[in-house]
């Protein structure tokens, strides 16, 4: 039996899956990395790291399937900026994509060349995390690094080039990095002179389902695999997740619960919304899709259980909660700046609403409800502009809980169906690995055979409206709390 290697380059740790060409699920793998915050705001991560865990963690993976590896793909964080220099050396310490530093260069990009022009241009306007202003900010705060650039590539592509050679990108990671026409799939000559980028800088771009080339020779040595390994372009984690849960029909929406929290709609056809609160990207079908990211949703759990409750027991925590629909704590979940829809990375987190008679489970459940109700903001954004959803998937870490699951189901409204593996993009990537190497005919033909439904969230009608009075309520929030965040 043939089987393929998934590797989805996280921010937390990168998780791999092997999955036989059946479509089962043979083991799964997760080696964790730092994450370093320079300054507040900022976010980093050594491209070293990144390698050298997925290699370790590629080893382990295959133990007992070394023969039968056929092909590697990714999921990759998206958005990272890696420079190298003429030798294909990093130049500096990857800026991640929910690092908020470039808020002046967003604030030139975005109105003094103009939204219009960015919107025409690559079907999106410009966010701190995106790929282009950060390379605008080397340019003027690190001049010495910036003359060395030889190359830009993203994440996933950079660990791609390491373990193949080849500089390579995929149209739904290059999306997000506003030099990419998404509307034709090309990198846009006007935004590469706009943001002082040399077009030979920038990797050549595949479907997410093409053989880019073979595993280096030396690594399958090492590997013990064959010299034949290919490795196929992958995609952002969005778009892979997306694969990963079968979410390629046009409408299907998927929800994605890790350190960010998106909401990911696939679509037959290009467009943007109006005022491109959404990203408009290329999907790893060969086609298109909407979404909103929020940068922190499962990380807010996280940080909240970990760092300031130190409690261990995360599924203890939720076993108290019992005021569904009717919490008076609200949370705001902007603990790294936010980016859909409010486009602010000086937003900051906040609990509103305690009393006296407030417990530590209400806080504890706000912090779920927030998560929700900022997706919903995303999903509110879709329903706008005419787009009808009444199911979604759902992914990542937080999916785990189905106290989560059912919070989800009812702020929303939507039936959420829950599918065997949570791993999306790991299982998007081994997907896109096993139709590059034509174990299926095409991406939805290997969603058809492989993602199985296990499950599904019904919303309450009257568990749904007592949570549309809470909207309300979190919805004035936000631009109640925006004038003070400046001086925090
Ligand atoms: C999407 C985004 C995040 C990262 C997380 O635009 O920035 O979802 O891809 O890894």
């Amino acid at each position: 039996m043939s089987v393929y290697a998934g590797i989805d380059l996280g921010t937390s740790a990168v998780k791999l899956l092997l999955m036989g060409e059946d479509g089962k699920i043979i083991r799964t793998v997760s080696k964790e990395y730092p994450i370093n915050f320079p300054k507040p705001g900022w976010s980093e991560q050594n491209p070293e790291d990144w390698f050298e865990q997925s290699f370790a963690g590629l080893d382990e993976l295959t133990e007992g399937y070394k023969d039968q590896l056929k092909g590697i793909s990714f999921g990759g964080q998206m958005h990272g900026l890696v420079a190298l220099d003429a030798d294909d050396k990093v130049i500096r310490p990857a800026i991640l994509w929910n690092d908020g530093r470039t808020m002046k260069e967003c604030d030139y990009l975005n109105n003094t060349i103009g939204k219009d022009v960015l919107s025409k241009e690559t079907g999106n306007i410009a966010f701190a995390g995106f790929t282009a202003p950060k390379v605008l900010w080397i340019k003027e705060n690190e001049p010495e690094n910036f003359a060395k650039i030889a190359k830009i590539m993203l994440p996933k592509d950079y660990l791609a080039y390491r373990l193949s050679g080849v500089h390579a990108t995929d149209v739904s990671d290059a999306s997000g990095m506003l030099l990419f026409d998404v509307a034709n799939r090309k990198w846009s000559d006007k935004m590469c002179e706009i943001c002082s980028v040399k077009p030979e800088w920038l990797a050549k771009i595949f479907e997410s389902y093409e053989v880019i080339g073979n595993l280096k020779a030396d690594l399958a040595e090492k590997l013990g695999v064959s010299a034949d390994v290919k490795v196929i372009a992958g995609a952002g984690d969005n778009a892979a997740a997306a694969i990963g849960t079968g979410t390629v029909g046009d409408g299907d929406c998927n929800i994605s619960l890790g350190t960010s929290g998106t909401v990911f709609i696939s679509s037959n056809k290009y467009s943007v919304d109006d005022h491109n609160a959404l990203h408009s990207f290329a999907h790893a079908n060969g086609k298109w899709h909407l979404m909103g990211c929020m940068l922190s949703a499962a990380s807010c759990n996280q940080w909240w259980m970990s760092d300031i409750l130190k409690d261990k027991d995360f599924a203890g925590a939720q076993a108290g909660i019992t005021k569904l629909g009717e919490n008076h704590v609200f949370f705001l979940p902007y603990l790294m700046g936010e980016r859909s829809p409010h486009n602010d990375p000086e937003a900051k987190g906040a609990f509103l609403g305690m009393r006296m008679d407030t417990t530590r489970e209400d806080m504890v459940q706000a912090v779920f409800e927030g998560v929700a109700f900022g997706l919903k903001d995303s999903l509110e954004v879709a329903k706008a502009s005419g787009i009808d959803i009444k199911r979604t998937k759902i992914c990542g870490g937080g999916a785990k809980s189905p106290l989560w699951r059912k919070i989800m189901a009812n702020v929303t409204g939507l039936a959420v169906d829950t599918i065997e593996s949570e791993e999306g993009p790991a299982l998007g990537g081994a997907m896109l690995a096993a139709v590059g190497c034509g174990a299926f005919a095409s991406v939805e033909e290997a969603a058809k055979a492989i993602v199985k439904i296990t499950g599904t969230v019904e919303p309450e009608p009257e568990l749904v409206a007592k949570y549309q009075e809470r909207y309300e309520v979190f919805k004035k929030l936000y631009p109640t709390l925006k004038p003070v965040y400046p001086l925090m």
